[in-house]
């Protein structure tokens, strides 16, 4: 179950990979030292890399295969859509049953477009709310990975040198050379803090179209936010004028319904992506019609136009609309007891190691920490270099254990998982504690 060694077949791709892939990859979070592992293949909650060493795949393409590799449900219709056709200039029935299947799911969703990534339904989302209030500006949490968009990216990865003042966090840019012009329409609040987060908020209310939030946002902590700073936010929302934008690419797989049904709330617009392409590239905007209409190509006066040469591919949406149907409320269910399981016994292991770490997590979803107390914003979730190192070390150990996670020491869940696969992680993970411990 080793990681590869310099002979091996990913060591070779890797040689010709850096000669014609910046950095030898296509997406960062695939690089791992001293080469990323090459997939061969998958099946189940399985995947088989170049080398033929088989590991349980807890990463399952970053949460969006939430059936794990080639269902064969999905695998059928996809194959035969496959035969009649990949993309038409055409519109097809498949895109009016899946909408109205994802609207079905929840009365907030009245209108949808489908896109073809959650960077692009972000996108969508934040330009859709400046066409719909005529303001420029966004609000963010400070950390909140939201894609690739310019203004979605800002203070993705502040650090303690940039991040500035917690009353008045900075809008840090992600990528050199971001235009100040993005960086001065981005506001960027502290997660769970309802007083700041309102200050600052309150300080740029007639600029504001939207509120952008993730209520469980990956990079801050894997931390449900709390009741009251997701009140407070709606709140001010409804009061100024501005949108609130959920981000659900991620968390639509907590509930059936999405995670802001458990908070009693309904968005404007909702950013759907990931889980709903059943494993094809897609995202989707959804939310009020009255908003959705500024991309309503027969309106009198179309405020936002907006295209996309596979937005809406019968591929991505046969594909979709399967995994969806597949994934009903006992799935969720199901699913998300057994994280559950998960989250305890990882809980207990790091209980009898001793060791100064703890789990937080929500839905199907969880992630370790090498912090005594679970972080309740990005700050506190940010990792010191000797924490990073721990996290390392332990992501090296469940790799070599035959357990694919996410960088960050994330788990997702498949619904092909059972008690068995989820036993083997937590006794997998109690080992690498345990060699943390013996390592100091
Ligand atoms: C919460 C969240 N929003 C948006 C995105 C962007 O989605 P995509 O990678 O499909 O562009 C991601 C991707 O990881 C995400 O986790």
């Amino acid at each position: 179950m080793s990681i590869p060694t310099q002979t091996s077949k990913s060591a070779e791709l890797y040689a010709r990979a850096v000669k014609v892939l910046p950095g030898g990859v296509s997406r960062n979070t695939v690089l791992r030292d001293p080469y990323p592992a090459y997939a061969e293949y998958g099946s189940g909650c399985r995947i088989t890399d170049t080398e033929g060493v088989t590991r349980l795949d807890f990463s399952n393409n970053m949460a969006s295969l939430i059936h794990g590799h080639a269902c064969p449900e999905i695998v059928q219709s996809v194959s035969e859509q496959l035969a009649r056709g990949s993309a038409f200039t055409m519109a097809t029935e498949m895109e009016v049953r899946y909408a109205e299947l994802l609207c079905d799911r929840n009365p907030g969703f009245e209108k949808l477009r489908f896109v073809n990534s959650g960077t692009e339904a972000l996108m969508v989302a934040l330009k859709s709310s400046r066409a719909f209030t005529g303001r420029p500006k966004i609000a963010k949490v400070e950390g909140a990975y939201h894609g690739g968009y310019d203004y979605a990216e800002v203070s993705q990865s502040p650090s303690p040198a940039n991040w500035g003042d917690i009353d008045h966090p900075k809008s840090v840019p992600l990528a050199h050379g971001t235009p100040d012009s993005a960086l001065n329409d981005v506001v960027i609040i502290p997660f769970n803090d309802p007083e700041r987060a309102i200050a600052i908020l309150d300080e740029n209310a007639a600029d504001l179209a939207c509120v952008l939030l993730d209520l469980m946002p990956h990079r801050v902590g894997l931390r449900p936010a709390d009741a009251e700073f997701v009140a407070a936010i709606r709140d001010w929302t409804t009061r100024n004028g501005s949108l609130l934008v959920l981000d659900e690419v991620i968390t639509f797989r907590t509930e059936y319904s999405g995670l802001q049904t458990s908070y009693g709330i309904t968005a404007d617009l909702t950013a759907l992506g990931k889980m709903i392409g059943g494993g094809f590239p897609i995202g989707a905007v959804t939310g009020r019609s009255d908003v959705m209409e500024v991309l309503n190509p027969r309106s009198k006066k179309l405020l936002f136009p907006h295209s996309g040469t596979f937005s809406a591919n019968p591929i991505s949406t046969t594909a979709g609309f399967v995994a969806m149907e597949k994934f009903d409320a006992p799935a969720i269910k199901r699913l998300n007891a057994l994280a559950q399981r998960a989250i305890k016994g990882i809980t207990d292991a790091i209980s009898e190691t001793g060791l100064a770490a703890c789990v937080t997590g929500g839905g199907s979803m969880f992630r370790v920490h090498m912090k005594e107390h679970e972080p309740c914003n990005f700050r506190e979730a940010y990792l010191t270099p000797e924490q990073n190192g721990q996290i390392k070390l332990l992501l090296d150990y469940m790799f070599d254990e035959g357990f694919v996670l996410i960088n960050t020491c994330t788990a997702t869940l498949s619904t092909p998982m059972t008690e068995v696969e989820i036993d083997a992680l937590v006794r997998a993970f109690k080992g690498g504690f345990q060699r943390i411990v013996s390592e100091g």
